[in-house]
């Protein structure tokens, strides 16, 4: 890959404590996928958007302005994932549709992915289903735990050519992510559905009930595929691929090896929950608010360096819990979490806002120029009038997202979070697990934004 042999200038910017002067930063290195991950190790905080400019010293002084998404596949290797170990699943649609041509390029798009993964038994478990109106198990999760043997086995595998059901292949393929299968539901867990048309059954409650067991699904449409039914695969747009040609599959080989790639979210961030015990909330519930809680802190990398995490819950009085600076250890926070007490009683929710503003003070483990989020959980209506108690927070920079589970009253989480993308409402306790990904994704992306220094393009000589 080019990357390689090339030897790479960063720039990138970062202020001064609290001054908020930017100052430009820089550093050559060998590779610029050292180059990236070196920056981003060294500067916990600043995070990839901010490596603003790379410069590829070699015949030509070449101004690149990238993205992070361009700068990444540029430096991904087969490497580049070696530490994160997952489980993939392969849904293909193998329908009379797909031309045999076709259907070999889906093969080779497979591949491709599985080939930039790192294989292995402690490391990536890979599993493959055809299907059409029926289906086929080429390989389950536990069937290979070396790349050859798959890519063997697609070698050989046979197009079904009937119709296509591909709600019914989700339901069937949902068993081998489970433990007794041999799935690792404890580690990340994808599904890739590829399709080329509209399904004859319904895919939504299917593609649900699998999404709620934690497992993420990626759907790739190719050429007559339906966006909107992909879309109730995938459960989010982000995660729909539309290609128009199984040729352009190939662009989406390392986008999607890439994903996988993801990582826990590493961003340091002081984090703290607000938590709703109040007596609209039953103990069950309220243990499925826990776990959830729980999982979440999971994701995070719960260190001095990188997120600090507090909690309290709150009904008629807010309870306390602990503070940003209480734990550096994820396990002993998580044994917390699941060991809280529920109470019950009224929810007085403007009080817990304003009692929670401490929890961000520097005396409670709060820290300066480090984004500031508070996830809120609650199913009921205040008693109290929130407006000014969620002013004040977010006049202090603290980003709000409020979780409403159930009937709740929407003005009410609007004026806490100042915005409806900070909303989050989902039917029941049962259905947080399925915005577990999305609140991640959005903690880790509320990052002040990068003070980028200008740089002017310019090509010069060696
Ligand atoms: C699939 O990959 C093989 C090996 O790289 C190549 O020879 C073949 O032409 C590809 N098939 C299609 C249909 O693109
Ligand atoms: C919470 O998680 C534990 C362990 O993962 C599980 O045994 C328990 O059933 C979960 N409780 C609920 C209510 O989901
Ligand atoms: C968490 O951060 C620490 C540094 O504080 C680092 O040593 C450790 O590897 C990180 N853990 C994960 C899971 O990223």
């Amino acid at each position: 890959m080019m990357c390689a042999q090339h030897r790479y200038l960063v720039l990138w910017t970062s202020s001064v404590a609290g001054s908020g002067v930017p100052v430009m930063h820089c550093a050559a290195f060998t590779t610029c996928c050292s180059a990236l991950w070196s920056a981003t190790e060294q500067f916990p905080h600043h995070t990839v958007t901010q490596l603003v400019r790379m410069l590829s010293i070699t015949q030509w002084w070449k101004l690149l302005s990238m993205t992070k998404t361009t700068l990444t596949s540029i430096c991904f290797s087969s490497t580049a994932c070696k530490d994160i170990p997952s489980d993939i699943f392969f849904l293909t649609d193998s329908s009379e549709s797909i031309s045999e041509e076709d259907f070999q390029k889906m093969k080779n798009f497979t591949k491709s992915v599985i080939s930039k993964s790192s294989i292995g038994l402690d490391k990536v478990h890979v599993g493959f289903m055809q299907y059409s109106t029926n289906r086929r198990l080429e390989f389950d999760l536990t069937k290979h735990y070396n790349l050859e043997g798959m890519l063997n086995t697609i070698d050989v595998m046979e197009q079904m050519n009937e119709g296509t059901r591909t709600g019914r292949a989700i339901t069937e393929v949902s068993q081998y992510f489970d433990a007794a299968r041999g799935g690792r539901p404890w580690m990340k867990q994808w599904l890739v559905v590829i399709t080329d048309g509209k399904s004859q059954d319904s895919v939504k409650e299917p593609a649900h009930a699998l999404r709620a067991k934690g497992v993420v699904i990626h759907a790739i449409g190719v050429d007559k595929a339906n966006r909107k039914e992909l879309s109730e695969i995938s459960g989010s747009s982000q995660r729909v691929f539309i290609e128009n040609t199984f040729d352009a599959l190939k662009e989406l080989e390392t986008k999607l090896a890439l994903k996988f790639c993801e990582k826990d979210c590493k961003k340091t961030t002081d984090l703290v929950f607000l938590l709703d015990y109040s007596s609209s909330i039953n103990q069950d519930q309220h243990t499925i608010m826990l776990n959830f809680t729980a999982s979440v802190v999971d994701n995070f990398n719960v260190s001095k360096e990188f997120a600090h995490v507090g909690l309290a819950q709150f009904s008629a009085d807010p309870k306390h819990e602990f503070y940003l600076n209480t734990y550096n250890d994820k396990t002993k926070m998580i044994e917390h979490i699941l060991n809280m007490n529920y109470k019950g009683g009224n929810t007085y929710l403007g009080e817990a806002l304003d009692h929670i503003r401490d929890y961000f003070h520097e005396s409670n483990g709060g820290r300066r120029d480090v984004p500031k989020n508070l996830v809120l959980i609650t199913d009921g209506n205040s008693k109290d009038d929130v407006e000014d108690a969620a002013e004040a927070l977010r006049k202090m920079g603290i980003t709000i997202f409020a979780i409403a589970v159930g009937d709740v009253y929407y003005l009410q989480l609007l004026q806490i979070t100042g915005t409806p993308e900070k909303v989050f409402n989902v039917e029941n306790f049962d259905s947080l697990a399925n915005i577990k990904t999305k609140i991640i994704d959005e903690i880790c992306d509320t990052v002040p934004e990068p003070k980028i220094g200008k740089l002017e393009k310019r090509d010069v000589h060696d």
